[in-house]
């Protein structure tokens, strides 16, 4: 599969891209059920009352890759969920300190259980990401954060805030999917179409914002923002099964968009996403389905 490239005339441009190994069939398809690891599946679907956390583990290691923190150094992941990033940078930097910041009390405490026995050590935070975060001006030697700027209202300030942790010469990697970017093959064009803006724009309970397009937006905040930008990448993550990440997020839609219709909000209602569930498994069973996704990953540095 062709990789996708970002144009941008001040920072490097790559394209990680392609086929991305399969995760195994074996793990959750449901994103209310408990996955292998003892971690939860979601995406955007599930609300803080039992936390949540991107299960696509491939990319967790491609954020650690993103930055490279000394031996002792510290590295901070804003809105952490379950852990997930901050578990592959333990398994890379053994004795790097980790930080974790989330509002959900259910993930911050999964976190911490995920994280007891880093030798490096660990403290995760239950902190609103709308306000100041609780740590000491340059603190952190890295900074990342995946998944989560769609939720927050003021971007600009989220950034700014990431500078002030970082250290002078600190990295920061800050990657979110862009939601427009689902594609899925094997489904009837306008009922797709529907379903996948729908999600785009729906606003689930838990989200005090949404911009499902906030990864095609991500370079250009970043520019706009004190930190300074270094590359620009994506990272695809497709299938021609429905396993792995492509149940999940398949289920993910499912689950969201049938919350958002029970509420009588949203663009589409519940017959709607049944006929498009049912119709995602047809295609697979057919073997007609195709399903990719496109993550906007941007390095960053504070200068001084
Ligand atoms: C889709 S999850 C991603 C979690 C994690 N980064 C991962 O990769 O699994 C979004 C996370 O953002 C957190 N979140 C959303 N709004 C927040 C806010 N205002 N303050 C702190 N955390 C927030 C949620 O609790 C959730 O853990």
């Amino acid at each position: 599969m062709a990789g996708n490239t970002i144009r941008s005339s001040r920072t490097s441009v790559v394209s990680l891209a392609g086929e991305q190994p399969l995760l195994p069939a074996s793990r959750s398809r449901s994103p209310f059920s408990r996955a292998q690891g003892g971690q939860l599946s979601a995406g955007r679907s599930i609300d803080g009352e039992v936390g949540m956390s991107e299960e696509d583990g491939l990319i967790h290691h491609h954020l650690v890759d993103s930055v490279e923190p000394p031996l002792h150094g510290r590295v901070v992941d804003l809105g952490c969920g379950r852990g997930p990033t901050l578990a592959a940078f333990a398994r890379r930097f053994p004795i790097v300190h980790l930080t974790g910041v989330d509002r959900s009390t259910a993930s911050v405490e999964a976190a911490r259980e995920l994280l007891a026995d880093h030798a490096g050590g660990s403290d995760v935070l239950v902190t609103d990401l709308r306000e100041p975060v609780p740590l000491p001006d340059s603190c952190a030697d890295a900074v990342v954060s995946y998944n989560v700027l769609e939720c927050l209202p003021d971007a600009p300030a989220f950034l700014a805030e990431i500078w002030r942790l970082l250290k002078p010469g600190g990295r920061a990697v800050v990657a979110h999917v862009d939601f427009d970017s689902i594609m899925v093959a094997g489904v009837d064009r306008d009922l797709d179409r529907r379903i996948c803006h729908a999600f785009t724009d729906d606003q689930q309970q838990w989200m005090d914002h949404a911009d499902g397009r906030i990864g095609r937006k991500l370079p250009g905040l970043v520019q706009a923002s004190p930190l300074i930008s270094e590359r620009v990448a994506t990272w695809v993550t497709s299938s021609t099964e429905l396993v792995g990440q492509a149940a999940r997020r398949i289920e993910n839609i499912r689950q969201a968009l049938t919350l958002t219709a029970s509420r009588r909000k949203g663009l589409v209602d519940v017959d709607e996403v049944e006929a498009w569930h049912a119709a995602v498994q047809e295609a697979a069973a057919g073997a007609r389905f195709f399903f990719a996704e496109t993550a906007v990953v941007v390095t960053a540095k504070r200068l001084a």
